[in-house]
Protein backbone atom coordinates (compact mmCIF):
# COMPACT_ATOMS: atom_id res chain seq x y z
CA UNK A 1 0.00 0.00 0.00
CA UNK A 2 0.60 4.00 -0.47
CA UNK A 3 -0.13 6.84 -2.18
CA UNK A 4 -1.90 9.77 0.16
CA UNK A 5 -2.09 9.27 4.03
CA UNK A 6 -5.05 11.81 3.75
CA UNK A 7 -6.06 12.63 0.33
CA UNK A 8 -5.59 16.80 -0.44
CA UNK A 9 -9.19 18.72 -1.22
CA UNK A 10 -7.75 21.28 -4.02
CA UNK A 11 -8.25 24.85 -3.41
CA UNK A 12 -10.49 26.22 -6.39
CA UNK A 13 -9.77 29.55 -7.81
CA UNK A 14 -12.21 31.21 -10.24
CA UNK A 15 -10.91 31.27 -13.67
CA UNK A 16 -8.48 28.44 -12.96
CA UNK A 17 -9.09 24.45 -14.03
CA UNK A 18 -7.83 22.07 -11.54
CA UNK A 19 -6.03 19.78 -13.43
CA UNK A 20 -4.25 17.36 -11.33
CA UNK A 21 -2.59 16.11 -7.57
CA UNK A 22 0.66 15.33 -7.92
CA UNK A 23 2.23 14.31 -4.71
CA UNK A 24 3.24 17.76 -4.02
CA UNK A 25 1.72 20.45 -6.75
CA UNK A 26 -1.28 21.48 -7.69
CA UNK A 27 -1.97 21.68 -11.20
CA UNK A 28 -4.30 24.66 -12.78
CA UNK A 29 -4.95 26.08 -16.27
CA UNK A 30 -5.43 29.49 -16.61
CA UNK A 31 -7.67 31.24 -18.86
CA UNK A 32 -4.70 31.98 -21.54
CA UNK A 33 -3.87 28.16 -21.62
CA UNK A 34 -1.16 28.26 -19.50
CA UNK A 35 -0.20 25.84 -16.65
CA UNK A 36 -0.66 26.91 -13.06
CA UNK A 37 1.93 25.08 -10.95
CA UNK A 38 1.26 25.56 -6.91
CA UNK A 39 4.16 23.99 -4.51
CA UNK A 40 2.17 22.75 -1.48
CA UNK A 41 4.24 21.65 1.83
CA UNK A 42 3.25 18.05 1.53
CA UNK A 43 6.38 15.69 1.75
CA UNK A 44 6.62 12.33 0.86
CA UNK A 45 8.98 9.36 1.57
CA UNK A 46 8.67 5.74 1.06
CA UNK A 47 6.13 6.03 -1.62
CA UNK A 48 3.57 7.55 0.65
CA UNK A 49 2.55 11.61 1.00
CA UNK A 50 3.12 12.01 4.37
CA UNK A 51 -0.35 13.05 6.84
CA UNK A 52 2.21 16.23 8.34
CA UNK A 53 2.89 19.34 6.14
CA UNK A 54 6.57 20.99 6.35
CA UNK A 55 5.85 24.49 6.90
CA UNK A 56 7.64 26.98 4.00
CA UNK A 57 8.87 23.61 2.27
CA UNK A 58 6.79 25.14 -0.85
CA UNK A 59 7.80 28.43 -0.71
CA UNK A 60 11.75 27.22 -0.71
CA UNK A 61 11.03 24.63 -3.44
CA UNK A 62 9.85 27.27 -5.56
CA UNK A 63 12.33 29.73 -5.28
CA UNK A 64 15.13 27.47 -5.06
CA UNK A 65 14.29 26.01 -8.55
CA UNK A 66 13.47 30.02 -9.59
CA UNK A 67 17.39 30.76 -8.32
CA UNK A 68 18.51 27.71 -10.42
CA UNK A 69 16.40 28.34 -13.65
CA UNK A 70 18.20 31.38 -13.62
CA UNK A 71 21.68 29.96 -13.02
CA UNK A 72 20.64 27.71 -15.86
CA UNK A 73 19.05 29.65 -18.36
CA UNK A 74 21.92 29.85 -21.44
CA UNK A 75 21.98 25.78 -21.25
CA UNK A 76 18.18 24.86 -21.30
CA UNK A 77 15.41 27.18 -21.72
CA UNK A 78 12.63 26.57 -18.92
CA UNK A 79 9.17 26.90 -18.67
CA UNK A 80 8.42 29.68 -15.99
CA UNK A 81 6.52 32.09 -17.58
CA UNK A 82 5.35 34.51 -14.42
CA UNK A 83 5.80 34.39 -10.84
CA UNK A 84 2.96 36.44 -10.66
CA UNK A 85 -0.09 35.29 -7.98
CA UNK A 86 -3.11 34.50 -10.64
CA UNK A 87 -5.87 36.63 -10.48
CA UNK A 88 -8.02 35.49 -7.15
CA UNK A 89 -4.99 33.40 -5.59
CA UNK A 90 -4.87 33.12 -2.06
CA UNK A 91 -2.31 34.96 -0.96
CA UNK A 92 -0.91 32.52 1.28
CA UNK A 93 -0.19 31.02 -3.03
CA UNK A 94 2.55 34.03 -2.50
CA UNK A 95 6.12 32.79 -3.79
CA UNK A 96 5.05 28.74 -4.28
CA UNK A 97 2.77 29.83 -7.26
CA UNK A 98 4.20 29.75 -10.91
CA UNK A 99 2.55 30.43 -13.81
CA UNK A 100 4.11 27.97 -16.75
CA UNK A 101 3.95 26.87 -19.91
CA UNK A 102 1.98 24.19 -20.78
CA UNK A 103 4.11 21.64 -22.34
CA UNK A 104 3.90 18.16 -23.91
CA UNK A 105 6.06 16.45 -21.31
CA UNK A 106 8.66 13.66 -22.16
CA UNK A 107 7.41 10.69 -19.76
CA UNK A 108 11.45 10.15 -18.82
CA UNK A 109 12.67 11.14 -15.54
CA UNK A 110 15.90 12.39 -16.28
CA UNK A 111 18.82 11.27 -13.72
CA UNK A 112 22.33 11.91 -13.82
CA UNK A 113 24.51 10.52 -11.50
CA UNK A 114 28.14 11.93 -10.22
CA UNK A 115 28.32 9.45 -6.96
CA UNK A 116 26.89 5.99 -6.42
CA UNK A 117 23.87 5.53 -3.65
CA UNK A 118 20.16 4.52 -3.73
CA UNK A 119 18.61 2.75 -6.64
CA UNK A 120 22.30 3.34 -8.35
CA UNK A 121 24.42 1.50 -6.05
CA UNK A 122 21.74 -1.75 -5.19
CA UNK A 123 21.75 -2.38 -9.14
CA UNK A 124 25.79 -1.90 -9.24
CA UNK A 125 25.74 -4.01 -6.51
CA UNK A 126 23.73 -6.82 -8.39
CA UNK A 127 25.52 -6.31 -11.81
CA UNK A 128 27.99 -4.16 -11.52
CA UNK A 129 26.07 -1.39 -14.03
CA UNK A 130 23.79 1.41 -13.55
CA UNK A 131 20.68 1.26 -15.79
CA UNK A 132 23.01 -0.93 -17.78
CA UNK A 133 25.66 1.05 -18.14
CA UNK A 134 29.09 -0.85 -16.69
CA UNK A 135 31.20 0.56 -14.18
CA UNK A 136 34.44 -0.37 -12.66
CA UNK A 137 34.69 -2.80 -9.99
CA UNK A 138 35.42 -1.39 -6.08
CA UNK A 139 33.06 1.12 -5.88
CA UNK A 140 31.01 1.99 -2.76
CA UNK A 141 28.09 3.27 -1.02
CA UNK A 142 28.72 7.29 -1.63
CA UNK A 143 32.04 6.75 -4.07
CA UNK A 144 32.37 9.13 -7.13
CA UNK A 145 31.94 8.09 -10.28
CA UNK A 146 34.53 8.13 -12.88
CA UNK A 147 32.41 10.28 -14.72
CA UNK A 148 28.64 11.54 -14.20
CA UNK A 149 25.99 9.04 -15.78
CA UNK A 150 22.35 9.45 -17.21
CA UNK A 151 19.63 6.87 -15.77
CA UNK A 152 16.45 7.08 -16.98
CA UNK A 153 13.82 6.38 -15.06
CA UNK A 154 9.97 5.25 -16.05
CA UNK A 155 7.48 7.82 -14.49
CA UNK A 156 5.73 5.97 -11.48
CA UNK A 157 1.66 7.20 -10.84
CA UNK A 158 1.39 8.37 -7.21
CA UNK A 159 2.20 5.10 -5.32
CA UNK A 160 4.34 3.47 -7.49
CA UNK A 161 8.26 3.67 -7.40
CA UNK A 162 10.02 4.98 -10.35
CA UNK A 163 11.83 2.13 -12.75
CA UNK A 164 15.44 2.42 -13.88
CA UNK A 165 15.46 1.88 -17.40
CA UNK A 166 18.63 1.55 -20.23
CA UNK A 167 19.16 4.41 -22.62
CA UNK A 168 18.12 2.29 -25.16
CA UNK A 169 14.45 1.21 -23.58
CA UNK A 170 14.13 5.24 -23.55
CA UNK A 171 15.09 5.81 -27.18
CA UNK A 172 12.86 2.76 -28.04
CA UNK A 173 10.25 4.83 -26.00
CA UNK A 174 10.48 8.52 -27.30
CA UNK A 175 12.74 7.98 -30.43
CA UNK A 176 16.64 8.59 -30.93
CA UNK A 177 17.02 12.07 -31.29
CA UNK A 178 15.01 13.01 -28.06
CA UNK A 179 16.57 10.15 -26.23
CA UNK A 180 20.18 11.70 -27.30
CA UNK A 181 19.00 15.42 -25.97
CA UNK A 182 17.56 13.94 -23.18
CA UNK A 183 20.66 12.83 -22.35
CA UNK A 184 22.94 16.09 -23.27
CA UNK A 185 21.13 18.19 -21.48
CA UNK A 186 20.79 16.43 -18.51
CA UNK A 187 24.49 15.73 -18.23
CA UNK A 188 24.95 19.42 -19.11
CA UNK A 189 22.97 20.62 -16.55
CA UNK A 190 23.75 18.26 -13.98
CA UNK A 191 27.71 19.47 -14.66
CA UNK A 192 27.01 22.91 -14.48
CA UNK A 193 24.78 22.17 -11.09
CA UNK A 194 27.40 20.24 -9.54
CA UNK A 195 30.24 22.94 -10.02
CA UNK A 196 28.02 25.83 -9.10
CA UNK A 197 27.12 23.52 -5.37
CA UNK A 198 30.50 21.87 -5.12
CA UNK A 199 31.93 26.01 -4.90
CA UNK A 200 29.11 26.40 -1.81
CA UNK A 201 30.50 23.29 0.03
CA UNK A 202 28.02 20.72 -1.16
CA UNK A 203 28.35 17.35 -3.17
CA UNK A 204 25.12 17.29 -6.14
CA UNK A 205 25.30 13.63 -6.04
CA UNK A 206 22.41 13.26 -8.16
CA UNK A 207 19.11 14.57 -9.92
CA UNK A 208 15.86 14.31 -11.71
CA UNK A 209 14.83 16.40 -14.11
CA UNK A 210 12.06 16.55 -16.82
CA UNK A 211 11.53 17.79 -19.91
CA UNK A 212 8.59 19.06 -22.14
CA UNK A 213 8.11 20.00 -25.82
CA UNK A 214 6.09 23.38 -26.43
CA UNK A 215 5.74 22.03 -30.30
CA UNK A 216 6.64 19.46 -32.07
CA UNK A 217 8.79 16.73 -31.26
CA UNK A 218 11.37 18.09 -33.65
CA UNK A 219 12.02 21.09 -31.26
CA UNK A 220 14.24 22.46 -28.02
CA UNK A 221 13.70 20.70 -25.29
CA UNK A 222 12.19 22.72 -22.60
CA UNK A 223 13.52 22.14 -18.82
CA UNK A 224 9.99 22.11 -16.62
CA UNK A 225 8.53 21.19 -13.05
CA UNK A 226 11.27 21.62 -10.41
CA UNK A 227 15.01 21.92 -10.02
CA UNK A 228 17.95 21.29 -8.33
CA UNK A 229 15.92 20.90 -5.36
CA UNK A 230 15.97 18.57 -2.02
CA UNK A 231 13.54 16.48 -3.23
CA UNK A 232 14.43 16.02 -6.47
CA UNK A 233 18.36 15.97 -5.60
CA UNK A 234 20.73 14.43 -3.28
CA UNK A 235 22.86 17.08 -1.37
CA UNK A 236 25.45 16.26 0.43
CA UNK A 237 27.36 18.46 2.52
CA UNK A 238 31.17 18.02 1.33
CA UNK A 239 33.28 18.20 4.49
CA UNK A 240 31.18 15.51 5.73
CA UNK A 241 31.50 13.28 2.30
CA UNK A 242 32.92 9.69 3.64
CA UNK A 243 32.39 6.94 1.07
CA UNK A 244 31.22 3.54 2.90
CA UNK A 245 27.91 4.84 4.42
CA UNK A 246 24.93 6.93 3.81
CA UNK A 247 26.15 10.83 3.54
CA UNK A 248 24.13 12.85 5.68
CA UNK A 249 21.99 14.67 2.90
CA UNK A 250 20.44 18.28 2.94
CA UNK A 251 16.47 16.81 2.51
CA UNK A 252 14.41 14.46 4.00
CA UNK A 253 16.66 12.56 6.05
CA UNK A 254 14.85 13.25 9.35
CA UNK A 255 12.03 12.16 8.29
CA UNK A 256 13.03 8.61 7.24
CA UNK A 257 15.09 8.29 10.31
CA UNK A 258 12.44 8.95 12.47
CA UNK A 259 9.73 6.47 10.56
CA UNK A 260 12.09 3.64 10.30
CA UNK A 261 12.83 4.27 14.06
CA UNK A 262 11.21 2.35 16.71
CA UNK A 263 9.99 5.39 18.10
CA UNK A 264 7.24 6.00 15.00
CA UNK A 265 5.75 2.71 15.55
CA UNK A 266 5.30 2.29 11.92
CA UNK A 267 6.30 -0.86 9.99
CA UNK A 268 7.19 0.02 6.60
CA UNK A 269 6.74 -3.31 5.20
CA UNK A 270 3.05 -2.92 6.67
CA UNK A 271 0.20 -2.23 4.30
CA UNK A 272 -0.40 0.31 7.20
CA UNK A 273 -0.44 3.82 6.48
CA UNK A 274 2.59 6.11 8.23
CA UNK A 275 2.01 8.17 11.21
CA UNK A 276 2.14 11.84 11.77
CA UNK A 277 5.44 13.39 12.54
CA UNK A 278 5.96 14.97 16.01
CA UNK A 279 7.11 18.45 16.48
CA UNK A 280 11.08 18.39 16.37
CA UNK A 281 11.37 16.18 13.17
CA UNK A 282 8.94 18.51 11.37
CA UNK A 283 11.01 21.72 12.75
CA UNK A 284 14.77 20.18 12.19
CA UNK A 285 12.95 19.00 8.63
CA UNK A 286 12.12 22.77 7.72
CA UNK A 287 15.86 23.99 9.00
CA UNK A 288 17.24 21.69 6.78
CA UNK A 289 15.48 22.54 3.31
CA UNK A 290 15.80 26.11 4.35
CA UNK A 291 19.41 25.44 4.93
CA UNK A 292 20.26 24.20 1.63
CA UNK A 293 17.98 26.68 0.08
CA UNK A 294 20.42 29.71 2.28
CA UNK A 295 23.79 27.14 1.68
CA UNK A 296 23.11 26.75 -2.18
CA UNK A 297 21.83 30.80 -3.05
CA UNK A 298 23.84 32.41 -0.63
CA UNK A 299 20.52 34.28 0.14
CA UNK A 300 19.39 34.63 3.44
CA UNK A 301 15.76 33.09 3.70
CA UNK A 302 13.78 35.46 5.88
N1 LIG B 1 5.54 22.76 -17.88
C1 LIG B 1 4.84 21.67 -17.58
N2 LIG B 1 3.83 21.25 -18.39
C2 LIG B 1 3.09 20.14 -18.07
N3 LIG B 1 3.29 19.39 -16.97
C3 LIG B 1 4.29 19.75 -16.12
C4 LIG B 1 5.11 20.89 -16.39
N4 LIG B 1 6.02 21.00 -15.39
C5 LIG B 1 5.78 19.97 -14.54
N5 LIG B 1 4.75 19.21 -14.97
C6 LIG B 1 4.16 18.05 -14.29
O1 LIG B 1 3.54 18.55 -13.11
C7 LIG B 1 3.57 17.60 -12.05
C8 LIG B 1 4.22 18.25 -10.82
O2 LIG B 1 3.61 17.83 -9.64
P1 LIG B 1 4.35 16.91 -8.57
O3 LIG B 1 3.56 17.01 -7.32
O4 LIG B 1 5.81 17.24 -8.53
O5 LIG B 1 4.11 15.53 -9.29
P2 LIG B 1 4.75 14.09 -9.07
O6 LIG B 1 3.86 13.42 -8.08
O7 LIG B 1 4.64 13.49 -10.44
O8 LIG B 1 6.17 14.32 -8.61
C9 LIG B 1 4.36 16.42 -12.59
O9 LIG B 1 3.48 15.43 -13.05
C10 LIG B 1 5.14 17.02 -13.77
O10 LIG B 1 5.45 16.07 -14.75
MG1 LIG C 1 7.47 15.91 -8.66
Amino acid sequence: MSGFVEKPEPIQVPGLVHLHTGKVRELYRNEAGDLVMVASDRMSAYDWVLPTEIPDKGRVLTQLSLWWFDQLADLAPNHVLSTELPDGAPADWEGRALVCKSLRMVPVECVARGYLTGSGLAEYEETRTVCGLALPEGLIDGSELPAPIFTPATKAEVGEHDENVSYEEVARQVGADTAAALRQATLAVYARARDIARDRGVILADTKFEFGFAGGSGEDLVLADEVLTPDSSRFWPADQWQPGRAQPSYDKQFVRDWLTSPESGWDRGSEQPPPALPQQVVDATRAKYVEAYERLTGLSWS
